[in-house]
């Protein structure tokens, strides 16, 4: 079953670009050209979710509250709708005051977690509630288990198609939420005509290379990476930087190196390591940083050589062949310099692998870590 690969982990990480290329197929009109007046994405959700829309609201756990966080930015970026992501957990208890025409979306890849369920249907009974129509709910799912209990609490769902996970840490899974969101934004884009037609163009023509992109990154950073992993089988403390779209990369690359090879590490956005996180700093904490060129590139690059003044060893998640990146990191993991706004699909494989080598280098039960589900049916 595991087809030679050692753990699930590492045959589902090598699934991802066959996930998306079926997101790709089965949400995106490929053929779509900018003189085009019909909308390139096929998600075929109701008009009346999107009419006069004015806020969203994400709730989710863990990784997928990760892969909410990178939506968030694309649905304020390419559609211009302000755009709040919350824990489920925290949702449920303290929600925040009702907001007028607001699409509430849950993203769960189980389809199951307690938190979240039951922070949707707080919310759909507290609008139901409200006599006024601009507060009705509107409720929308985004889960790899169009069978499971989200889809029988929202009407709308978006299927993420990526088969079924095995190993508890989610990797193939979170990039098909991503990728649900980018469609999820295009399509909003489309509508409100928030985007010009050539730069949805771009995009679309953008999403359909990124299968062979994450192939490259998988088949020329695995080697290298199982390699590093060497350095780091006595490390205590990880700190993974990151700003703006790929601040969430940031998160989610500490939580899956903590989830499975239990070395603490936490994410944080590279201009907040000056507010307390950097006192942390010595030659025994490495820092991985993920520095895309964009409107945050050189901030990343001065953020991780605050840490190097400090002796911390540098990893960057960087863009291939950079000779300043090449200058400032102890590591290189790179990736083809995309668009910064698709960046996340590939910043995150390589701090997959790593995390993955790691755990695997210190001999733990990978696809099974200790105190840990798949699905986290209880509060
Ligand atoms: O099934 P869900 O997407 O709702 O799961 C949410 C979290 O429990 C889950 O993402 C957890 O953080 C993973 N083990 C992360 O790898």
């Amino acid at each position: 079953e595991k087809q030679g690969f050692k753990h699930f982990m590492l045959k589902e990480i090598y699934e991802q670009p066959g996930v998306v290329r079926t997101c790709v197929e089965t949400y995106l009109d490929t053929t779509w050209s900018s003189d085009r007046d019909t909308n390139p994405v096929t998600l075929g959700l109701a008009d009346d979710l999107f009419t006069d829309l004015e806020h969203v609201q994400i709730v989710a756990c863990g990784t997928s509250w990760h892969a909410s966080l990178v939506g968030k930015y694309l649905i304020e970026q390419l559609a211009g709708i302000p755009t709040m992501v919350q824990y489920a957990s925290e949702f449920r208890y303290s929600p925040s005051p009702l907001t007028r025409h607001t699409l509430t979306i849950g993203v769960t890849q189980s389809g199951e977690t307690a938190d979240t369920l039951a922070a949707l249907e707080m919310e759909q009974k507290r609008r139901q509630a409200t006599e006024d129509l601009a507060l009705a709910p509107r409720m929308l799912g985004i889960t790899n288990r169009p069978e499971s209990s989200l889809a029988r609490l929202v009407p709308h769902i978006i299927d993420t198609h990526a088969g079924i996970e095995i190993g508890v840490a989610a990797t193939k899974t979170f990039i098909a939420q991503v990728m649900a969101f980018y469609f999820l934004a295009l399509d909003l884009a489309y509508r409100r005509q928030t985007l010009k037609p050539e730069r949805i163009e771009q995009i679309i023509e953008e999403l359909r290379q990124m299968p062979g992109q994450i192939e490259a990154v998988l088949e020329s950073q695995e080697r290298y990476i199982e390699e590093l992993a060497h350095n780091f089988s006595e490390t205590q403390d990880f700190i993974f930087l990151g700003r703006g779209i790929n601040f969430p990369i940031a998160l989610e690359g500490a939580l899956k190196l903590k989830e499975i090879s239990y070395i603490h590490a936490e994410g944080y956005p590279a201009g907040e390591m000056k507010h307390g996180p950097i006192a942390l700093l010595d030659a025994k904490v490495p820092v991985v940083a993920i520095a895309m060129p964009g409107t945050v590139y050189d901030k990343v690059l001065s953020n991780a050589q605050e840490a190097k003044a400090r002796d911390a060893q540098l990893i960057g998640v960087v863009p291939l062949n950079d000779e300043e990146a090449e200058f400032t990191f102890n590591s290189l993991l790179p990736v083809p310099p995309v668009d910064e706004l698709l960046s996340p699909i590939l910043t995150v494989i390589p701090l997959q692998l790593l995390a993955y080598h790691i755990a695997a280098r210190r001999g733990l039960d990978v696809d099974q870590p200790r105190n840990l589900a798949k699905s986290v049916t209880v509060e």
